[in-house]
């Protein structure tokens, strides 16, 4: 049994300088833009991390926005249904990553989880068809193909349909 939780990330209570994934430009996001895209309602970050009263260190973190893609660059099975005229609502997890020291023990699963859960609450209250992510290299790919992603053509990016999400044990 672990005690992580996950908190939306505040600057005030939340260790963002000691956070080491092995991804340069993820930790540097984290230490340097996550608050101010956050303050400007461009992301929202949460990270994972565990009961403090000091300063709570960052063990994960991913970041959610909305976001659209084009119909014609999407798999058959999420154009189905969907005017040839429309674009995909989506909500994107734009980085998700975990604290080299936490690699292995299932923090990116559960981030991963929790991002699901927050999107199906937000798909309530919006149109969400489906959920994209950005992979920064082949590893990351497939990371996210064992959680049922399929990689679109051309980009670095996969999409899982909301209804696949729904049907799924999760
Ligand atoms: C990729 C990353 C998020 C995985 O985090 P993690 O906490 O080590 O992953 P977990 O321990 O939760 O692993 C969950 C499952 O994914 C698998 N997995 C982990 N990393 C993987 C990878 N790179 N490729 C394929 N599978 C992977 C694990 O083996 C595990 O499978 P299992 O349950 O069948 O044993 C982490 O290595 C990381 O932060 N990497 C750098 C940043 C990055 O690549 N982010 C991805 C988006 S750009």
């Amino acid at each position: 049994m672990t005690n992580w939780i996950i908190e939306k990330l505040n600057a005030k209570i939340h260790d963002r300088e000691s956070f080491c994934s092995s991804s340069d430009v993820l930790n540097f996001y984290l230490k340097t833009r996550a608050n101010q895209e956050q303050e400007k309602n461009l992301n929202i970050t949460y990270v994972a991390t565990i009961p403090s009263h000091l300063l709570k260190p960052i063990i994960g973190y991913y970041t959610l926005s909305s976001s659209s893609l084009r119909r014609a660059e999407m798999p058959t099975f999420l154009q189905k249904g969907v005017p040839q005229t429309y674009d995909i609502p989506t909500i994107l997890i734009g980085r998700l990553a975990v604290d080299k020291q936490h690699e292995q023990q299932g923090v990116g699963r559960f981030l991963l989880k929790n991002a699901f859960l927050t999107i199906i609450e937000s798909a309530t209250i919006a149109g969400v068809k489906c959920i994209s992510v950005n992979a920064k290299d082949e590893s990351a790919i497939k990371f996210y193909e064992k959680f049922g992603f399929t990689k679109l053509a051309d980009v670095n990016q996969l999409v899982l349909s909301l209804d696949t999400l729904l049907k799924a044990k999760m």
